[in-house]
């Protein structure tokens, strides 16, 4: 697979077997990955790779959690529904969507190292500079795991519930986790994206501007 197609066909994975990923295919994603860019070569970053039964299952739990609440404060109630219900449907639905994610094989932590690189009147340019090299690692990750029939997905539902989640995997206060993924074999990998969120889809000339914003590519 080129990587025209790897990009093109990467879709987000939401329902995963249980089949292992290899360690060979964990270390080639990982290491194409961390050839991303990288703000002043600083990698300011690190990567956990969650494989141990029990955390890969806890991970799971929080994120579950987490995406209860996401959809409950994200997806509003109904007229008649009370808060109660609303947090109920909430939680049946982050089981029937994401229950699956406890049997992913592989977790993947994406997470900023601050490097106190740049002076303090600087210093949110730097935050900025290293989630968005994250970014650029895990956009590698996902490509490179689609190219392998590797599934992933960009999952931040543990912001719901950060501190269980970094109390788990023992990572330092100060370190940031943008985005974390679960890894592996898609029940089978979605064609295209689901209806609603495919009209979502802007036409992408109306994205691109030429010369000055606010001149869109004719
Ligand atoms: C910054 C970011 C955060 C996201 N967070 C989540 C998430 O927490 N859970 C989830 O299921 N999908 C998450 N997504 C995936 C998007 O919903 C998905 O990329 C989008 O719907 C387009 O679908 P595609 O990835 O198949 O192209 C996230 C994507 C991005 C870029």
């Amino acid at each position: 697979m080129d990587a025209d197609e790897a990009i093109r066909l990467r879709r987000s994975v939401r329902s995963y077997t249980d089949q292992p990923v290899s360690d060979k295919d964990i270390d080639a994603i990982l290491r194409l990955a961390l050839l991303a860019p990288t703000g002043g070569m600083a990698q300011a970053w690190s990567f956990i790779v969650v494989r141990d039964q029990e955390l890969r299952e806890a991970v799971a739990e929080i994120v579950i959690r987490g995406g209860a609440k996401y959809f409950e404060t994200v997806r509003p109630a109904g007229p008649d529904v009370s808060p109660d219900e609303h947090a109920e449907w909430a939680r049946g639905y982050a089981e029937q969507v994401l229950g699956n994610y406890r049997h992913v094989p592989v977790w993947i932590v994406g997470m900023v190292v601050p490097r106190h690189a740049f002076p303090d009147d600087q210093a949110e340019w730097e935050r900025v500079a290293d989630l968005v090299s994250v970014g650029f690692a895990m956009e590698n990750l996902f490509v490179a795991a689609r190219a392998r029939g590797l599934g992933t997905v960009p999952t931040v539902f543990h912001w719901y519930a950060e501190d269980d989640f970094r109390a788990l995997l023992d990572i330092p206060a100060e370190f940031e986790i943008p985005v974390i993924t679960p890894l592996g074999y898609p029940t089978e990998f979605p064609v295209g994206l689901p209806p609603a969120m495919a009209a979502k889809r802007r036409p992408w000339r109306t994205l691109v501007h030429d010369d000055h914003w606010g001149n869109p590519r004719a």
